[in-house]
């Protein structure tokens, strides 16, 4: 049985929690496509070129610790606007989304570019405030120590880039399902993807 679950949304707007529930719920696989661009750009800033990082990635480079703070993440935003990075990472991305017994992918372009078929398409969104609050509470968890104001100035910064690239740019697609999270509790915005889903099976 093939069925995909797209999920995309800007920065820390409950996208990676959702897609992890939905998975778990329908027993899909669940790929989080911003390690793919995470992993290039960490070893991008280790002095490797951007294609030629993308081209290498291996399963062991999602492990490496360091790939969620803030900095791999604005180092991911500017390389995943290079449109060879993201030709170098379609391929992978398309054949897991393929795979028999269903997959769920999160990401910015996952219902536009890479899985335009997808049998469900989300779009996952919050108050900038609200995407702030989590995202700083996450970095804080993690003994990143950084202010909530740079944190909101940061993901506004890495979101504008993200829609304003030419290639592959974060968008809804025509077809997608909007899901604001801001006034919801991590259970409610899973209960109501997940009505999303299965009323779509
Ligand atoms: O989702 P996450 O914050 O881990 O993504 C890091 C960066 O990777 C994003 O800001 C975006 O620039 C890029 N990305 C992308 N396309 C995806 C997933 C992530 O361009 N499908």
């Amino acid at each position: 049985m093939q069925f995909t679950v797209a999920i995309d949304g800007p920065a820390a707007a409950g996208k990676g929690t959702i897609a992890k529930a939905v998975a778990a719920h329908f027993g899909f696989a669940y790929l989080d496509t911003g390690l793919l661009y995470r992993a290039t750009a960490r070893k991008v800033l280790d002095g490797m070129d951007p294609v030629a990082a993308a081209k290498a990635l291996l399963p062991q480079d999602f492990e490496r610790a360091g790939l969620r703070t803030a900095k791999v993440g604005q180092a991911a935003s500017k390389i995943a606007a290079l449109p060879k990075v993201r030709a170098a990472l379609v391929g992978f991305q398309q054949q897991f989304a393929r795979r028999d017994g269903g997959a769920v992918l999160d990401g910015r372009d996952i219902g536009t570019v890479i899985c335009p078929g997808a049998e469900v398409k989300l779009f996952v969104t919050a108050s900038d405030e609200v995407r702030a609050h989590r995202r700083w509470l996450e970095l804080s968890a993690g003994n990143e120590a950084v202010s909530e104001a740079d944190v909101l100035a940061q993901l506004r910064e890495r979101d504008a880039r993200d829609r304003e690239r030419a290639t592959a740019p974060l968008k809804p697609a025509d077809d997608a399902l909007l899901l604001d999270t801001s006034g919801m509790s991590i259970d409610e915005a899973v209960a109501q993807a997940v009505a999303l889903i299965a009323a779509r099976m």
